[in-house]
């Protein structure tokens, strides 16, 4: 559904979005995961032909966006990083519109708006201003809206950035609903959770760059380990023992304040036993060790 080859995009100086190449199958959730400024947004823009490319090349339902543009936004629901909703009108009022300008009859509309308002569990709220929402609900609000038209392929720019574990859950579970009626998601994050459970496969993406693309377990496995070990200590002496041990082993360590992790990139686990003042917990791999092992940052890191 979704096809990206060899795209690039670049504002003066800045190699936003460095030949990245990668497709979605029908039905599938694909997700972009990276830090801030790795170039998820950018990608997302000109996929949704809401800005040039550079060069490359991109389908979307076998539509070409730059050709084509305007069939390919018929086709696709957006949600966009920043939520904008026009104030002054009901919740009702603004998705019923949104239906509307997108195409719907304006029975139709009204009816889809209802339809999306109780899915996203709106529909309480259906007579309130959208500016008395809170931040959560207008997240699920713009959501909302991306769905009136039944799009089949629908892009997310971090759906759940800003929302309460609660809220979050709540549209983790919609988007588990959508994509069981077979909606294709293109999605970004920067929670390696949410990366881990919505997506069938998901890029790493840093400086513009894939640095790596897979199903979850299959990147943790590769580049993390099933089991990772982790050592808390302010012990420079211990953690000295500790480099010099794994110098030049398979084994990679990553010192983040009083916390060492050590992966693995052969799928072994790293066994450390005998250095003075030094205790070793394992826990499963994740998808932040992989980021890790992949760019020495933390995916928070700015
Ligand atoms: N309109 C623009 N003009 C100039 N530079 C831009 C523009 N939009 C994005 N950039 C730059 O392109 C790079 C990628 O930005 P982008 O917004 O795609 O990152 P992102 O992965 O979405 O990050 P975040 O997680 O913070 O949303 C950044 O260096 C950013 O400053
Ligand atoms: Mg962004």
């Amino acid at each position: 559904m979704i096809r990206v080859s060899d795209l690039h995009k670049r504002f003066g100086d800045i190699h936003a979005v460095n030949g990245i190449s990668f497709e979605v199958k029908r039905g599938e959730t694909y997700g972009l995961l990276g830090p801030n400024g790795a170039g998820k947004t950018t990608t997302m823009r000109m996929l949704s032909a809401l800005s040039p490319l550079t060069s490359g090349d991109i389908e979307v339902g076998g539509i070409n966006v730059t050709e084509r543009g305007r069939e390919v936004r018929e086709i696709l629901g957006v949600v966009t990083q920043h939520d904008g909703h026009d104030s002054g009108l009901t919740v009702l009022q603004n998705l019923a519109l949104h239906g509307y300008l997108q195409g719907l009859s304006r029975s139709r509309a009204e009816e889809r708006a209802v339809e999306v308002l109780t899915f996203f569990g709106l529909e309480d709220r259906k007579s309130a201003n959208v500016y008395e929402l809170s931040g959560g609900m207008k997240r699920r609000l713009a959501i909302s809206r991306a769905l009136l038209t039944q799009p089949p392929v629908v892009v997310l720019d971090e759906p759940t950035t800003g929302l309460d574990p609660q809220s979050r859950n709540r549209v983790w579970e919609q988007l588990a609903v959508m994509k069981r009626a077979g909606v294709t998601v293109l999605m970004s994050t920067h929670y390696m959770e949410e990366a881990a459970t919505l997506c069938d496969r998901l890029s790493i993406m840093d400086h513009g760059k894939i640095l790596d693309e897979g199903a979850p377990d299959e990147l943790v496995e590769r580049h993390a380990g099933e089991e990772v070990a982790q050592v808390r200590t302010r012990s420079e002496e211990a953690l000295a023992a500790l480099r010099e041990r794994l110098a030049g082993t398979t084994f990679n360590l990553h010192e983040v304040g009083a916390m060492a992790t050590i992966t693995s990139d052969n799928g072994k686990r790293p066994e450390i036993s005998g250095i003075d003042g030094i205790r070793v917990n394992y826990r499963s791999g994740n998808l932040e060790d992989v980021f890790i092992t992949l760019t020495g940052r933390d995916l928070r890191d700015e």
